[in-house]
């Protein structure tokens, strides 16, 4: 059982130091970009005559057996040979003899494992915005379906303005829009190739770093070997982007858990996106929504995991680097499951179309349109806030609403009011008549809708 690194070594290595330094249990996840940088690697080695073009295509033929044996869960792993690396360079020198030794000229496990995350990386990027599209996609299919439904808009969680159900949902469809834009700024830095940086300094070797590059389609190469292998700043700023993004997630899961309570009473979830309770019978609980809240903690902490572990490190690799894997993997398999559960629960919940309109109804959010209506007759807005705001207070001793009095007592707030004034104050009105640009207005509405649907056909096509 020699270590490929044995040579000035001469006692084994403490089991539980072993275990403690081995990364193998979750770096094994990247043995395809492993196999994969490798094999542009030989190439490479072969093309320059660093080896023969013969033990470059054993390499290559070694290397995807070894693949195909992973794959097909038979490849033996272990412990004792560190990480993926290592285990998988170990077994290309059991099959194929010692010119699978060669493999490793002009490179380090530096600049190999960096190499592997950022293709990794890469990939999973792409992934995570299919998702965000598949969401955003939702959205926008809701917000189609539901609109004209109206609904009160809070602010301070205090019915504030009636607003169009697709209007408060196509606002989440911007916020994803903004996370799809900072996935692809991520991916923009991440497409970088650090292979050739060795150890840290460059090699003695005439490589190819452009050739490896390309042929792993990485858009160019670090210029700085130093810089090459110590960058995390491509990882940090993914799950950074992830974190804004499930930041949304928990916000809209927020809305939902808020809107299925029988105070709110606006949504029902799909019975396959609720639990029930082992003791109340009648509890139908939206625990979906509420782990997606949850989890939010989970990609923060990667996230200040990940900062924390590169604080103050010095140049150039060092081991404490090697925590970068699990935040990282842990950030992106929980965002894609929130991303995904979401879409799920989104394309399924049930709006309460009678319930919003019963609310908007029996609250006062139609009260700065009262005072608009004045305004707009001539009166100073400062001046109609107050008297709008003595009607209110006026209606809430007598227990009634705005448009429960009668012309004689509007008449009493001020001259000014006309039979017109129901009118404009009913929660259509208020609604129609909020035609300003990217307001909810159903006509700017429709604007948001066309110019979504735009973005997304151009992503997919
Ligand atoms: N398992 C290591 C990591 O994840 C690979 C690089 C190890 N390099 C080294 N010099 N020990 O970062």
């Amino acid at each position: 059982m020699t270590k490929l690194w044995g040579g000035r070594f001469t006692k084994p290595a403490d089991k539980t130091a072993e275990g403690f330094t081995s990364s193998l249990a979750f770096d094994r996840r990247l043995y395809k970009q492993d196999i994969r940088g490798s094999i542009a690697h030989a190439r490479m080695l072969g093309k320059q005559g660093i080896i023969s073009a013969e033990d470059a295509a054993l390499i290559e033929q070694g290397l995807r057996e070894i693949e195909a044996e992973i794959d097909a869960g038979q490849f033996p792993f272990r412990q004792e040979y560190e990480d993926i690396h290592l285990n998988i360079e170990k077994r290309l020198i059991e099959k194929i003899g010692p010119v699978g030794g060669r493999l490793h000229t002009a490179r380090s496990r530096n600049d190999q494992v960096v190499t592997d995350v950022h293709l990794w990386v890469k990939e999973e990027i792409a992934a995570v915005q299919r998702l965000v599209s598949d969401l955003q996609g939702t959205l926008l299919d809701r917000a189609r379906e539901q609109l004209g439904v109206i609904m009160p808009g809070y602010t301070h969680l205090q019915r504030a303005q009636p607003v169009l159900l697709s209007h408060h949902l196509m606002a989440y469809f911007w916020m994803l829009e903004r996370d799809y834009g900072r996935f692809a700024d991520a991916l923009r830095r991440a497409d970088i190739s650090p292979l050739g940086a060795g150890a840290m300094a460059g090699t003695t070797f005439p490589i190819d770093r452009e050739f490896t590059a390309a042929e792993l389609g990485f858009a160019g190469v670090y210029p700085n070997s130093m810089d090459a292998v110590s960058d995390r700043d491509f990882i940090v700023e993914f799950v950074a982007a992830a974190a804004i993004c499930q930041m949304h997630l928990s916000r809209l899961a927020e809305e939902l858990v808020n809107w299925s309570s029988t105070e709110f009473g606006f949504v029902e979830m799909d019975d396959a996106y609720a639990t029930g309770s082992s003791i109340m019978p009648q509890k139908k609980n939206p625990d979906v929504a509420e782990i997606v809240r949850g989890k939010t903690g989970r990609i923060y902490g990667d996230l200040m995991a990940l900062l924390t572990v590169l604080k103050g490190l010095p140049l150039t690799y060092h081991s404490d680097l090697q925590e970068d894997k699990e935040r990282l993997f842990d950030a992106v398999d929980t965002l894609k499951a929130c991303l995904t559960v979401m879409t799920g629960m989104l394309a399924t919940v049930k709006f309460n179309r009678e319930r919003m309109a019963q609310a908007v109804r029996q609250d006062f959010s139609n009260a700065t349109d009262m005072a608009d209506y004045l305004a707009k007759k001539g009166m100073p807005f400062r001046e109609a806030h107050e008297v709008v705001g003595r009607a209110v207070l006026y209606c809430i001793e007598r227990g009634k609403y705005l448009a429960d009095c009668t012309l004689e007592e509007f008449k009493g707030f001020s001259e000014l009011f006309e039979a017109d004034i129901y009118e404009a104050i009913a929660p259509e009105t208020c609604v129609n008549l909020r035609t300003s640009q990217g307001g909810t207005a159903p006509a700017e509405v429709e604007k948001q809708l066309a110019l979504a649907a735009e973005i997304l056909s151009r992503r997919v096509g």
